[in-house]
């Protein structure tokens, strides 16, 4: 098949650039000698039209709201998979036959207690320091725990930082909790799987025997299963640029951790809950749909629009699905929180404004109401994106070690400041 090209014509020239291809999407313009024929950079802004990397790991079609990990699309995994099998999957690109699983789950976890001295590093921390500023430092800080995992030019390094992200995120997630509740830390259980390990380091206390719920731990799972990976956003772009640097995976994904706390990308889920909160009723919709669209106004629908999804996210429906079966079994089905939720989207989705752009509810609009339900106070929403997501940020970093191309990130510029000119000195101004 003919090679294909791109033609780019600056003036009285005309220069070609190759056309890519990969399995399934857009095809790229491969522009890396551009600067060098033609002494011009692109201009993308947040990378709306910037394909900064090739990957086989999970693939989105925003204009069909599609979401496939390693081909398998989400809503399958989220209905018959689990979220170690996800792990699985994410990193070395296969579902794991039984032996393989059974082997992967018991590495992770023999991985899941953190160092005893990690317990001294939180209580350097305010009690009222929120579960994500506690966990930007403390996945920073196991680079200064497991030196023996940091060299990322050693594939067995690589393997056990791996494991150790994905076994430990959660215990950290948990004495977060833990500690901004002055309740002691509840120490990881060989005998729970991954998400009921979760659940009971979080909310058993050594006062009395806790159980947990199996329907809640499914949607625990399945919740950590939604928000797994996701391409190339905002934090995943994070992680990869940290580690084109070859900085050690612990900072790589703190890295990540802190991009992900923002309001627009992962902070929207406890802002979508307290947004819902602060709407109260069915009725105070409307006043806030018009402050959404007021440009004077900095008020976003948090949970809505999505720089890639032009239809409705994938992620959401499941979730959606999730929120009413718990909230069902935990006979709080007339919860308003849910009925303003589901009152909202119906009203946006009629409203020409968010139609004509496209916005449609995202994995954090529904997330909130789940985890709110379940018990978790809304500072612990994002550290459970960020637990969730760890597999993500940690395949996509493998994934871009292992790569033959790798490159540091090094972006350039559209400069606008002032061209050379000379010092004056103080007397003189
Ligand atoms: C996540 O990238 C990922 O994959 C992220 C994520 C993942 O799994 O990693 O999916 C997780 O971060 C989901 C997104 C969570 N964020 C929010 O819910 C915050 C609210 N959403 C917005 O901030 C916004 O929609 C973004 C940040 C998500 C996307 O922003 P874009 O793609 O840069 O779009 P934009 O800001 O240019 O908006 C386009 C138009 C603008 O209006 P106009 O200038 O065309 O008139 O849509 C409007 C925006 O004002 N708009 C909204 C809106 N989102 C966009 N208006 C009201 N409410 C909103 N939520």
């Amino acid at each position: 098949m003919s090679e294909k090209t791109a033609k780019l014509s600056i003036g009285d020239e005309t220069f070609e650039f190759p056309v890519l291809s990969g399995s399934v999407g857009p095809d790229v313009i491969d522009i890396r000698s551009l600067y060098a024929k033609t002494g011009l950079f692109t201009y993308d802004p947040g990378f709306t039209s910037t394909a900064a990397c090739d990957s086989s790991i999970t693939y989105i079609d925003g204009d069909k709201g599609e979401l496939l990990y390693r081909g398998y699309p989400i809503d399958q995994l989220a209905s018959q998979s689990n979220y170690l099998e996800v792990c699985y999957l994410l990193l070395y690109g296969e579902l794991p036959g039984k032996a393989e699983l059974k082997d992967f789950a018991n590495r992770v976890t023999r991985h899941t207690m953190v160092h005893e001295q990690m317990h001294y590093f939180y209580r350097g921390f305010r009690r009222d320091a929120h579960p994500m500023a506690i966990m930007t430092g403390v996945v920073g800080a196991m680079a200064a725990f497991y030196h023996d995992s940091t060299d990322i030019g050693d594939p067995v390094q690589r393997e056990i930082a791996s494991i150790r992200m994905i076994a430990k995120m959660p215990t950290i997630a948990a004495m977060a909790y833990k500690y901004s509740v002055g309740q002691p830390f509840v120490y990881p259980r060989n005998d729970l799987d991954y998400a009921s390990n979760f659940l009971h380091m979080c909310f058993s206390v050594p006062a009395e025997e806790y159980k947990v719920d199996p329907v809640v731990a499914k949607a625990m799972d399945r919740i950590f299963t939604l928000h797994a990976d996701h391409e190339q956003n905002a934090s995943t772009s994070t992680v990869r640029l940290s580690g084109s640097s070859d900085a050690n995976p612990f900072a790589c994904i703190a890295a990540g951790v802190a991009c992900l706390w923002g309001p627009a990308h992962g902070g929207a889920n406890e802002a979508a809950l307290n947004m819902l909160r602060e709407i109260g009723t069915v009725d105070r919709i409307p006043e806030f749909i018009e402050r959404a669209k007021d440009k004077s106004d900095p008020f976003r629908l948090m949970g809505f629009g999505h720089r890639v999804y032009k239809n409705y996210d994938p992620r959401a429906a499941v979730m959606q699905e999730s929120a009413r079966e718990v909230l069902e079994l935990l006979g709080v089905e007339d919860n308003p929180t849910l009925q303003v939720a589901q009152e909202l989207e119906k009203i946006a989705l009629s409203d020409p404004y968010f139609v004509e752009r496209k916005l449609y509810p995202n994995v954090d609009f529904y997330s909130g109401i789940i985890l709110d339900a379940v018990g978790f106070p809304t500072s612990m929403f994002t550290a459970i994106f960020a637990l969730s997501r760890t597999v993500g940020w940690i395949a996509q970093w493998k994934e871009m070690i292992g790569d033959p191309q790798k490159k540091i990130g090094r972006p350039r510029q559209l400069y606008n400041g002032s061209g050379a000119r000379d010092y004056v000195p103080l007397s003189e101004r």
